[in-house]
């Protein structure tokens, strides 16, 4: 069964959250900026990696607000390890910053 996500949005922000259990959960957001919305953030709880939880949350994220873009780094994986994620959400770095500092969907 697929977990429930639960949305908290502004005209700003918005984030897609799991609650796996008390104090456990996975999250998802994206800030406006101009007229793009940036991920800020995708954080799954060890315990439920690879279990397509990001997946739900990011495209949680794109049916509220479209032009996600993201930078991929930070937390405690090089960006390296995180483009395989963004890559089967269908993000591909774009010409517009130098070195795979933005990437924007395709699909
Ligand atoms: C990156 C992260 C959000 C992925 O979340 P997840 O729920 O485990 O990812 P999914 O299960 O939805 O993965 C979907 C696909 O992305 C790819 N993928 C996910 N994690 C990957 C990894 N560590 N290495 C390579 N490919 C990966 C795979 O193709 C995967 O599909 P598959 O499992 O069927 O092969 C999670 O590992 C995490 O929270 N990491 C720490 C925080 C972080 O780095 N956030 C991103 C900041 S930009």
């Amino acid at each position: 069964m697929q977990p429930e996500v639960r949305l908290s949005k502004s005209e700003t922000s918005i984030t897609a959250y799991i609650q796996h259990e008390l104090c456990v959960s996975s999250t998802a957001s994206a800030d406006l900026i101009g007229n793009e919305w940036w991920i800020s953030r995708v954080f799954v709880h060890a315990k439920y990696r690879r279990q397509h939880i990001g997946t739900l949350l990011v495209k949680t994220l794109q049916t509220h607000a479209s032009n996600l873009v993201v930078t991929p780094g930070g937390y405690d994986m090089e960006p390296v390890h995180q483009y395989g994620f963004y890559r089967s959400l269908g993000f591909v770095p774009d010409s517009i910053l130098p070195e795979g500092l933005r990437w924007t969907a395709t699909k």
